[in-house]
């Protein structure tokens, strides 16, 4: 047997009209409402997966941009993931569910309030994808906009006061004796008085405290900031990384030296390697799939400059394919981690737009690591693979409609099952105590 890996889904564009231009939306979905993700929920749980996280980002972006953003629903719009979760909760009896939070959008003793809350409703499975873009920071007023590595300082501060106000109750506060007409000790409460570098706030939380541990923390951001951050705080380390032997480990050796420089147990940090394969019945498909990516055609391309379009912030799909990119084409605002990813390793004054889109159509086989398309088997082997290398677990990226959700888990589960990679059950007492069984 193998060794057991956790595995969650990363719902990647959102609560939004995700499936907008794809065949499968004639299923006649209605992203708004709750069905579609509590049938693709409750499909999760019977596979066995740990999490279900879903991505967000409160901004359409500036004025000039919105249209980008909103003309094929790329970027927006974007209903309110922490609003969803009690839908997917009531669903499901086991899966944990993580909406992301930005710590600029909600006061500590509210966030406090609210996820305790939720915690307890949905016996402890509720989890937190804290992420610090501070590009929304307008619409949450003037203090909010920060630099990268102040807005994971003000992250660090939000949490730390969160968790201050869901400890503000002290072993034996909660007594609930009947026959002594006695429901709490308020003497066992403490008062949290917190003035902080961005936040001020008293205590104690109104709200019970835990049975069964916090909202598990995860965290996607891969600076050395971001890493450290995960290192003292997160129970999941959402990474992108390459999937080489010695990447896989220098990424995980990074997660655990920050966890041990901030006093934690490497373990007590799960790291996931975030994939998103594309399954085919036969290596032959593989194969023939693999070939037609080497010549796309122009709408291949232009759909290609659609979805960087919205990233960037910049309509590429209005550009000559056939010069380079202009210069001066992105606003000063553009990530520059984005802008590379888009260029790779072309020079781009020289290459014509056509070739730096192109290597974006370009798919590799899973079974020479050269990409992600491939059979089930081909896949099982891989994360099989990585698990000998150490890897915690794998989270697949898509969206969340259950024709997508099927076509990856139908085939995929029985072999992992049958190899004990994926786990027949639940360890029963929430996210928490699902992450730390293996
Ligand atoms: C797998 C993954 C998921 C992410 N999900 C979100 C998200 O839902 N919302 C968001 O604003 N940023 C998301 N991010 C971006 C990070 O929060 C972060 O802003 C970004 O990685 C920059 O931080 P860094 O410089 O520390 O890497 C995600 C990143 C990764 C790798």
């Amino acid at each position: 047997m193998s060794r057991p890996q956790h595995f969650g889904w990363f719902l990647a564009r959102g609560f939004g009209p995700h499936g907008w231009g794809l065949p499968s939306l004639d299923w006649d979905y209605d992203w708004t409402a709750p069905q579609l993700y509590q049938e693709s929920a409750r499909t999760l749980e019977q596979a066995g997966f740990d999490l279900l996280i879903i991505e967000d980002a409160p901004s359409l972006g500036s004025a000039e941009t919105i249209d980008l953003r909103v003309r094929h629903a790329f970027g927006g719009p974007k209903h309110d993931p922490f609003v969803l979760a009690p839908y997917l909760f009531a669903a499901t009896q086991h899966l944990g569910v993580v909406p992301t939070v930005n710590p600029a959008a909600y006061l500590p003793y509210t966030a406090a309030r609210q996820f305790a809350s939720l915690q307890h409703l949905s016996g402890h499975r509720l989890g937190l994808n804290v992420v610090t873009d501070t590009g929304s920071a307008r619409h949450f007023g003037a203090d909010a906009r920060l630099g990268h590595d102040a807005a994971y300082d003000r992250a660090e501060e939000w949490l730390d006061g969160i968790r201050s106000l869901w400890r503000s109750w002290d072993e034996g506060a909660l007594v609930l004796d009947r026959a002594d007409d006695r429901y709490a000790d308020g003497t066992r409460m403490r008062a949290v008085r917190h003035r902080g570098e961005h936040f001020d706030f008293d205590g104690p939380l109104n709200a019970l405290p835990f049975t069964d541990g916090e909202p598990a923390i995860v965290s996607p951001g891969g600076s050395e900031r971001g890493l450290a951050f995960a290192g003292a705080h997160s129970d999941v380390q959402l990474a992108l990384a390459p999937l080489d032997e010695a990447s896989v480990r220098a990424y995980r050796d990074s997660i655990h030296r920050a966890a041990r420089e901030r006093g934690r147990t490497p373990s007590d940090v799960k790291v996931l390697f975030a994939i998103q394969p594309v399954l085919v019945s036969s290596p032959e498909e593989a194969d023939r799939l693999v070939a037609a990516s080497r010549t796309p055609d122009d709408s291949a391309l232009r759909a290609i400059a659609r979805r960087q379009s919205s990233d960037l912030e910049t309509d590429l799909t209005v550009l000559d394919l056939d010069r380079p990119l202009p210069e001066g084409l992105f606003a000063p605002h553009v990530s520059h981690g984005s802008i590379r990813r888009l260029v790779g390793d072309h020079d781009a004054r020289e290459t014509p737009l056509r070739e730096i889109l192109a290597a974006h159509a370009r798919l590799g086989r899973i079974s020479d690591g050269t990409g992600w398309v491939g059979t089930a088997g081909e896949l099982a082997d891989r994360i099989e693979q990585l698990g000998d290398w150490g890897n915690d677990g794998i989270l697949l990226w898509g969206d969340l409609h259950p024709v997508t959700v099927h076509r990856m888990l139908d085939e995929l589960v029985p072999i992992l099952r049958r190899r004990g990679v994926l786990r027949r059950e639940y360890d029963g007492a929430g996210l928490g105590a699902n992450l730390r069984s293996f």
